[in-house]
């Protein structure tokens, strides 16, 4: 196990914790809804708050509101627009019937689900339709008309968006329901755009006419306006000019302003609930997604307000209002509480990450370990044969005729002078000959079945024009292996150099101290020795200079990795 392969398995570990990491924050897919307004009101408003209030309950559910404020070419633009962004279904109430069809059409045929809702098209390009009864609301309306006037009276009506489905079917239901009272007379039937200014606008014109003036003057009993804004607007026109019909709207909506207030306030005389339910709305669309069964059209429940009901409702709406309050907190709360156990997670995630880590380069480090005592060991048992061979090829081919090895010139000698450093580090490393000698003893000298220094592994291996001092080197130092009181200063004379001088040629062609050499020829020759003769542990150590047997096999064990006991077995 080299450094490389120890790399390659950390780059692989990290990639796995990555990748693992990465999948573990993986975003779901989101469902993306878009939905078009055709306007931007109270009404609108509700809508759009309920929507995401429903999407609390999806987290799958991304929505992407556009409101057209009630113009069909901007309307058109932002359909196009929302359907280019890529959304999975599109929630629509067009402005008016025909003008928007085409591009809901185009949506439809690109395979998006879509839903129209409250107002409608022209076109069967659709998914789903939801919406309350608008034609039932205005029948209602002109019947609760006629009854409170018994039958008999004057009524104006003022009509929401023309071309918008809703005012044409709250239309039509109204005079449906008058129908049956002949002594009902409309009359006016005026154009608002469901803005409370259009009502303003359209029933000052009106008065402004003669015609208008003289149905005035004979009385209006009351304002029918097709949504209680409108019906507000027409109070504002019709109060000031000495009339005071009663008026009725529709959308019922709660809260400040909203039409069951202005009943309860005696304001309106009724409105119509005109049901937002946004909530009820968007999972309708998630059963589209989730190709669950839904119904193709939806008639939401809807009702009256009068004197009658309105305190009720109001309460009613006080206790929905708390909890959709309550439930806002409870969104947030679990926000935060999801936020926290994200961070947690990850937290955790990076911790295992860390452990995990840590193991693979304890593993790794034991592979190398053991990869290197293996190396270790081949080298050793390389070194011991090999460069025999190699010895001797040396001394054949530079003294053929067994010349004596020749020595450092002075020049070599003064060159080869240690700084003072380079001796601290050799006294560090214990390359102090009477320490180191105390650890053999005077065993027998064995000059036989001698076992040579080590080449490559031990210092780094010979460097060109060193190998013929490391030759003589390893002569003198193996004549001498069994002698424990050997020293540096011993093994400097016989070479003819000072201490430092044999310090600094020996590191600097090996690698290694004089004194680790000496360490390494002795244990190579215990090596040798185990290997081929029956000796003991405890008689090779005296053999080859050591005085302990026990500081023996430390050595052994540190240079080989195995006990010496291990040798043979191996
Ligand atoms: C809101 C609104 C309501 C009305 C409905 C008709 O935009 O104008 O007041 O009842 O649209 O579609």
């Amino acid at each position: 196990m080299n450094l490389e392969a120890m790399r390659k398995i950390s780059t692989i570990t990290t990639m796995i914790l990555s990748v693992a990491l990465l999948s573990c924050t993986a975003p779901e897919k989101k469902y993306k809804i878009g939905v078009s307004q055709c306007s931007a009101d109270v009404w609108r408003e509700k809508q759009n708050a309920e929507l995401r209030m429903g999407a609390y309950f999806h987290d799958n559910v991304e929505l992407r509101f556009a409101a057209a404020y009630d113009d069909d070419a901007r309307q058109v633009q932002q359909i196009d627009s929302l359907v280019s962004t890529g959304i999975d279904l599109l929630i629509v109430a067009p402005n008016q019937v025909a003008t928007i069809s085409p591009a809901i059409d185009r949506a439809y045929d690109q395979g998006i689900p879509v839903i129209v809702f409250e107002r409608k098209t022209n076109s069967q390009k659709y998914t789903a339709f939801i919406s309350a009864d608008n034609y039932e609301m205005g029948r209602t309306m002109g019947q609760y008309i006629a009854t409170q006037l018994s039958g008999r009276g004057r009524v104006m009506e003022v009509m929401g968006l023309k071309g918008s489905s809703p005012a044409i079917e709250r239309h039509n239901g109204f005079m449906e329901a008058l129908k049956a009272y002949p002594q009902i007379e409309v009359v006016a039937t005026l154009q608002g755009d469901w803005t409370e200014e259009s009502a303003v606008s359209a029933v000052t014109q009106w008065l402004a006419t003669s015609a208008g003036r003289q149905q005035a003057a004979k009385g209006i009993d009351f304002v029918y306006g097709q949504n209680d804004r409108m019906a507000m607007g027409a109070r504002k026109s019709l109060g000031g000019g000495g009339v005071s019909p009663r008026f009725c709207g529709i959308d019922g909506l709660t809260g400040e302003g909203g039409g069951i207030q202005l009943v309860c306030d005696s304001i309106l005389d009724a409105s119509y609930i005109y049901p937002t339910h946004g909530d009820q709305l968007l999972q309708l669309a998630v059963d589209i997604l989730d190709g669950k069964p839904y119904a193709k059209e939806t008639a939401m429940m809807s009702a009256l307000v009068t004197r009658d009901n309105a305190r009720v409702l109001l309460m009613q709406n006080e206790d929905i209002i708390r909890r959709s309050h309550y439930l806002d907190q409870l969104h947030t709360k679990v926000n935060e509480y999801i936020g926290e156990i994200a961070t947690q997670r990850m937290v955790i995630f990076l911790g295992a990450g860390v452990i995990v880590l840590l193991l693979a380069v304890m593993v790794l480090y034991y592979l190398y370990h053991r990869g290197k005592i293996t190396l270790r060991r081949e080298r050793v048992v390389n070194n011991l044969w090999n460069l025999e061979e190699e010895k001797e090829t040396v001394s054949q081919q530079v003294y053929p005729s067994q010349q004596p090895t020749p020595y450092p010139s002075q020049r070599e000698r003064e060159l080869d002078t240690p700084t003072r450093e380079d001796l601290q580090q050799d006294n560090q490393n214990g390359d102090s000959a009477p320490q180191q000698g105390n650890q053999y003893n005077e065993s027998t000298s064995q000059q036989s079945n001698q076992a040579p220094l080590p080449s490559g592994g031990v210092g780094g291996g010979l460097q060109v024009g060193g190998g013929l001092f490391i030759t003589r080197f390893k002569e003198v130092v193996e004549s001498q292996l069994s002698n424990s009181d050997l020293s540096v200063e011993d093994l400097a004379s016989a070479m003819n150099l000072s201490r430092v001088q044999l310090y600094r040629k020996v590191k600097s062609i090996t690698g290694s101290s004089p004194v680790e050499l000496l360490r390494t020829a002795r244990l190579n020759r215990a090596y040798q020795m185990l290997m081929t003769t029956d000796k003991s542990v405890s008689e090779v150590a005296y053999a080859v200079g050591f005085s302990a047997p026990s500081y023996f096999t430390k050595c052994y064990k540190d240079e080989f990795g195995m006990l010496p006991g291990e040798t043979r077995e191996g």
